[in-house]
């Protein structure tokens, strides 16, 4: 049967359409990453459409769609929703069978995932979504202010020595904190160094909250800044595991789940 998974989130939309057998056998026949916008509604069609043309299918060939991400309740054409707890502990699990530990950091929430090692189900989370510090969004606020593309903070943390240290962990005010370092002729690329530190040290603290335990996977739109992803394994001593594309887990896992409906 084909099934279709698709991820709703506050930054990002994608689809991600799977082949997959009675065995539970599957195939990816292809996935899409959009943007989502200010209309959800029409983020989840769209990207929907581009990841059938992809795989060369139409509407009416999916036998099952599952939705997730925050705005999955607008997904009229999907046959059920599913947390974002759920379908990335099941997508990380299909990519990376013995994980344990799973952070995700999207646009809007940091999350980490505990995956019980026998049954494979999530035993325990925590989610931060009531603060856009410790988020992708402080990044991109953060990037904006700096004038420097987020894309190229992976190199600057990686070829910058010393870091600034940023106290405020508000996002407004660590934005006010990065003006006044820049008008004190601070380099930029130090603020960087601390911004990523900062953001690292938040996500740390949920995982020792939720308890370390190795192997760890990082997921979400920020598993792409290498920044990030290596001050965390500094910080936590452990190597991560990045999927091939880190924003895709939740709709490869609501797709796989959408074969049981
Ligand atoms: N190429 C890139 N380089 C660096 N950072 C990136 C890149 N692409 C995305 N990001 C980061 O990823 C974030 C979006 O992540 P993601 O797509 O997982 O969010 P989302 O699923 O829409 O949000 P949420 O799950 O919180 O609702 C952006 O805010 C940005 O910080
Ligand atoms: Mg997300």
């Amino acid at each position: 049967m084909y099934t279709c998974g698709i991820d709703i989130g506050s930054v990002s939309t994608e689809a991600l359409i799977l082949d997959i057998d009675d065995k539970k056998n599957y195939k990816i026949l292809s996935y899409t990453v959009n943007k989502t916008g200010s209309d959800s509604k029409t983020a989840a069609e769209d990207t929907f459409n581009i990841a059938l043309q992809k795989a060369k299918l139409n509407k009416n060939e999916i036998n099952s769609i599952v939705a997730t991400g925050y705005g999955r309740v607008n997904v009229a054409f999907a046959k059920k929703n599913i947390t974002e707890i759920t379908c990335h502990a099941s997508g990380v699990t299909l990519l990376f069978p013995d994980v344990i530990t799973i952070i995700d950091i999207g646009g809007q929430d940091s999350k980490v995932i505990k995956i019980d090692k026998v049954s494979k189900k999530p035993i325990d989370f925590l989610m931060n979504d009531k603060c856009a510090a410790g988020t992708g969004r402080f990044l991109e606020v953060m990037a904006k202010t700096l004038e420097i593309d987020l894309e190229n903070f992976g190199e600057i943390f990686l070829n910058t020595k010393n870091k600034v240290d940023i106290t405020s962990t508000c996002t407004v005010f660590a934005e006010s904190e990065i003006v006044s370092l820049i008008g004190h002729g601070v380099a930029k690329e130090k603020i960087i160094k601390g911004l990523i530190y900062s953001i690292a040290d938040r996500i740390i603290s949920m995982v020792s909250r939720v308890g370390l335990e190795a192997p760890v996977c990082l997921t979400g739109g920020v598993a792409k800044n290498s920044g990030i992803s290596n001050a965390i394994e500094e910080k936590l001593g452990v190597k991560l595991k990045i999927p091939f594309e880190p924003q895709i887990t939740g709709a490869l896992g609501a797709a796989y789940l959408a074969s049981n409906y």
